[in-house]
């Protein structure tokens, strides 16, 4: 989705609102813009394509001043061009938008009625015409923008300034994400905390239909029905040194490689290590931002008969991962679906059922539904998310954090091995809560997990060897990334990082769901990943390897230490350490990271910012 932010301050407010977009450009890259007040009127410049576009255009025409706003653009309504780029201007109002105005159809309508003349193609103008409209009536921004709010349906984080009056920025949101940054004598405000990382620590959340006004460089807050209202900023713990490459081609690398440390975090903060046990009590820590919240009865984990585990995307592929464990270690039923089907199938959310939620951005609209619908169904709801204080993460019961740091490749890495570790740890939790698992056993999990960072650093070693194989997909009609057990979401995962990063067509299949089909696609130009490491599963995956080589596959073969059978079948053998089923996914999965990343990089790629994708996807 887009990215906004705007400045009142001191600083270049150029500089600032362009440096805000660079943080938050992997949250859409079709168009750019900023609007900057320059003496009594805001100039707007804006660029289609990648912010360098922008920044080229601002050397031409810099503009001076010191209140602005900014937005990044991921194209739903409107092609990708300068004409859609935001912000908006209309009789001198402007805008930047984030969301999806579902009603603008009929408010256009009614509005070209009223002799409206539009420039662009987007939902997001008709809200300038509409204040604009206001002004007339009501020549103050807050009031006039208070009158229009209720107008508006569907998700919107919006920012907006008026000619007539240069001190003053107004704000406010439903569902998208909006944050204030207080610094001492400026203030930032902006869809995500990295972009205002670098002016302050000092944050507040807005709330859905809380509006805010920055009045020379004080700034208001009033609640949903319009009254003034208190907000107490909290300090946020990331520092804007961990949102940077630090060296690396690529954020992606960089998060590939930060994994051993972000899973060592999930470690130490669930793992007692003195008793060598799992502890949850951060499930009833109170999220960022929100004070009055009723703590998590975890009593509750005791006699919950269902577990329903539901995301989108990669986080999804976590959720399939919990199935197996939990199921595994604690022999409750788990059922795992994507969140953009879970919330129109009408599922049955039996009583005692608790609704696990994962997100890493804590903002993804079709898990936020979900999380909305369980806890009217009356469920119990647990969020995991990496944001603290997103919105996901405030509105859920119990709170479970995969403490990964920034993540800004749009595709995700870390934050989902450090999911797989928390779901690992919750599935040895629930099954000592609920005397499936002894003392001793626990023990044994988490000395095996505990050996997790430094086995995932060998496997990082070699690097050298995965972009080598690397070269070895460049030819291939089709990709076929196969598992078992624990290892089929593996594959999913591995499918879709090829996807979303080299654009070639992969997918993930349960290996013994070959014969079933796939098996067709088998030839000497299908590339076969193959999940094989010595576990239970180590006899029937070596044999429906052996199906597809039979086929002609050429096969890629991901195995444990030196596998001679996996060699000898295999163009190129991908080796991990020894080690035990529980960890099993959280090595395998860095071979298919970096074979995804290095096909990407040498086919010149932005491997940051995939081509139509972005790293939340705030509507639905
Ligand atoms: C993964 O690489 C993608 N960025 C995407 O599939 C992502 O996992 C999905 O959009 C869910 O995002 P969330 O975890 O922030 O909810």
């Amino acid at each position: 989705m887009c990215g906004i932010i705007g400045y009142y301050g001191p600083k270049d407010t150029t500089e600032v609102l362009v440096g805000g977009l660079k943080k938050l450009e992997y949250r859409g890259y079709d168009s750019s813009g900023v609007a900057v007040l320059n003496g009594s009127t805001f100039d707007v410049v804006r660029a289609e394509g990648k912010l360098t576009n922008l920044e080229t255009k601002l050397l031409e025409s810099k503009v001076k001043g010191p209140l602005g706003i900014a937005h990044t653009r991921w194209a739903t309504h409107g092609v990708p061009s300068e004409r859609n780029a935001h912000p908006h201007k209309v009789d001198g109002v402007c805008l930047v938008h984030n969301g999806i105005i579902e009603n603008f159809s009929e408010l256009k309508e009614e509005l070209m009625a009223q002799g409206a003349v539009f420039s662009s193609d987007t939902d997001s103008e008709v809200v300038a015409h509409l204040v604009a409209r206001q002004l007339k009536k009501t020549p103050d921004l807050l009031t006039s923008v208070q009158a229009v709010l209720p107008r508006l349906h569907g998700a919107y984080a919006i920012l907006i300034v008026w000619d007539q009056q240069p001190d003053t920025l107004v704000a406010f949101k439903n569902g998208p994400p909006l944050i204030v940054g207080l610094g001492k004598d400026e203030t930032v405000i902006g869809s995500d905390v990295q972009a205002l990382l670098p002016y302050t620590n000092n944050v507040v959340y807005l709330e859905d239909f809380e509006v805010t006004q920055i009045k020379n460089n004080k700034a208001t807050f009033y609640s949903k029905n319009g009254q003034e209202t208190v907000k107490k900023p909290i300090q946020v713990r990331w520092t804007p040194q961990q949102a940077e490459k630090q060296g690396y081609k690529h954020y992606m690398l960089k998060e590939i490689f930060e994994q051993p440390k972000a899973v060592a975090s999930v470690l130490s903060k669930y793992v007692n290590l003195s008793t060598q046990s799992v502890q949850f009590e951060s499930l009833k820590e109170c999220p960022l931002g929100q004070t009055d919240q009723k703590e998590f009865d975890i009593s509750f984990l005791k006699k919950v008969d269902r577990i329903f585990i539901i995301a989108c995307g990669t986080s999804f592929y976590a959720s399939m991962y919990g199935e197996y464990l939990i199921e595994k270690l604690a022999g409750i039923p788990v059922e795992v679906d994507f969140a953009s089907e879970f919330r129109y199938r009408e599922p049955v959310i039996p009583a005692n059922s608790l609704v696990v939620v994962i997100s890493q951005s804590g903002e993804t609209a079709d898990t936020l539904a979900v999380l909305r619908m369980a806890k009217e169904a009356g469920a119990q709801t647990i969020s995991l998310t990496n944001t603290r204080g997103s919105t996901i993460d405030r509105e859920a019961h119990g709170h479970l954090y995969m403490e990964a740091g920034v993540e800004i490749g749009v595709a995700s890495t870390k934050a989902f091995t450090s999911t797989l570790a928390v779901i690992s740890l919750f599935g040895i939790y629930l099954a000592r809560l609920r005397e499936k698992m002894s003392a001793v056993e626990e023990k044994k999990a988490i000395q095996n997990l505990l050996s997790l960072p430094s086995q995932m650093e060998a496997v990082l070693s070699f690097d050298k060897f995965f972009s080598e194989t690397a070269n070895h997909f460049k030819g291939h009609k089709g990709f076929l990334y196969l598992g078992r057990g624990v290892n089929y979401p593996i594959a999913m995962e591995g499918a879709l990082k090829l996807k979303e990063l080299a654009y070639m067509h992969a997918e993930g299949y349960a290996a013994g769901e070959m014969k079933h089909g796939p098996l067709a696609l088998i030839d000497d130009k299908m590339l076969v990943i193959v999940i094989c490491p010595q576990d239970q599963h180590y006899e029937k995956t070596l044999s429906n390897l052996q199906e597809a080589k039979a086929r002609g596959g050429v096969i890629v073969s991901i195995g444990t230490g030196e596998d001679k059978k996996l060699k000898e079948m295999s163009q190129d053998y991908l080796s991990l350490p020894k080690h035990d089923w529980l960890t099993s996914g959280l090595l395998s999965v860095i071979p298919v990271q970096l074979l995804a990343y290095h096909v990407a990089d040498v086919m010149g790629y932005d491997v940051d910012q995939p081509r139509n994708l972005a790293k939340s996807v705030t509507v639905e």
